[in-house]
């Protein structure tokens, strides 16, 4: 089974599943991951701030370092193209002046409103306050690691969300800061051998109110 690529949209909403075992001969070259990428990273964040990062594994050597953090879902570490950890950056918030200065120069914001809502943004997530900084980034992390699942079937790919790894040893075996980068999960990529495992949704009445 191969995924065909479509820019359907409801066809890559309701097709997508989650896919464990994928054909080991197809690898993503690192132009078409750096554009699933980009197009993944249109999705909104809080103030623009844009905190989550990517960490892709692609190699032997990174899939063997993985491997052992990741014991319930090894047949995605071994089989992917590429798992994806998507990680939140805690001091996103030293970006805020470069993405705002960027849309000032394209001339998409004007100078006085950058000047007004950098300091702002800067005062409303205080490094005092990682509650606040730390959920915002859980919330923006997720919506760029939705929109990356996606994009990828936009390319004919699949993937499967994984949170059952070793959180609190990721980072540090890849060589980062732990204090800085919060994992938030990760994400294989690659052709399905299989169809995986149709999965129900509760009622919408079930779970929604109307006032
Ligand atoms: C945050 C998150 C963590 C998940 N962790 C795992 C995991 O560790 N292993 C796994 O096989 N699937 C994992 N899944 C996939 C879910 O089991 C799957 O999305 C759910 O059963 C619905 O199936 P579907 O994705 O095919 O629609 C995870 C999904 C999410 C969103």
């Amino acid at each position: 089974m191969t995924t065909q690529t479509t820019t359907d949209f409801m066809e890559i909403v309701k097709g997508r599943r989650s896919i464990r075992n994928y054909d080991t001969n197809v690898k993503i070259s690192k132009e078409e991951m750096t554009q699933i990428l980009e197009e993944a990273t249109l999705a909104p964040s809080s103030v623009n701030m844009q905190p989550w990062r990517f960490l892709v594994i692609d190699s032997a050597e990174g899939k063997a370092t993985l491997a052992p953090l990741a014991k319930f879902n090894q047949v995605q570490v071994e089989t992917s193209s590429a798992v994806i950890a998507v990680f939140g950056d805690m001091n996103a918030v030293d970006s805020i002046d470069t993405i705002y200065d960027m849309a000032v120069e394209k001339g998409l914001m004007p100078q006085e409103v950058r000047d007004r809502q950098v300091p702002a943004i800067k005062g409303f997530y205080s490094p005092e306050d990682t509650e606040t900084l730390r959920d915002s980034i859980l919330i923006d992390s997720g919506l760029v690691s939705m929109q990356l699942m996606l994009v990828a079937r936009a390319h004919g790919y699949d993937t499967n969300p994984i949170g059952g790894y070793e959180k609190d040893q990721i980072a540090e075996a890849f060589g980062m800061d732990k204090d800085r980068y919060l994992p938030v999960m990760l994400l294989s990529i690659g052709k399905a051998v299989d169809a995986g495992y149709p999965s129900v949704r509760l009622p919408i009445n079930d779970i929604t109110d109307w006032k």
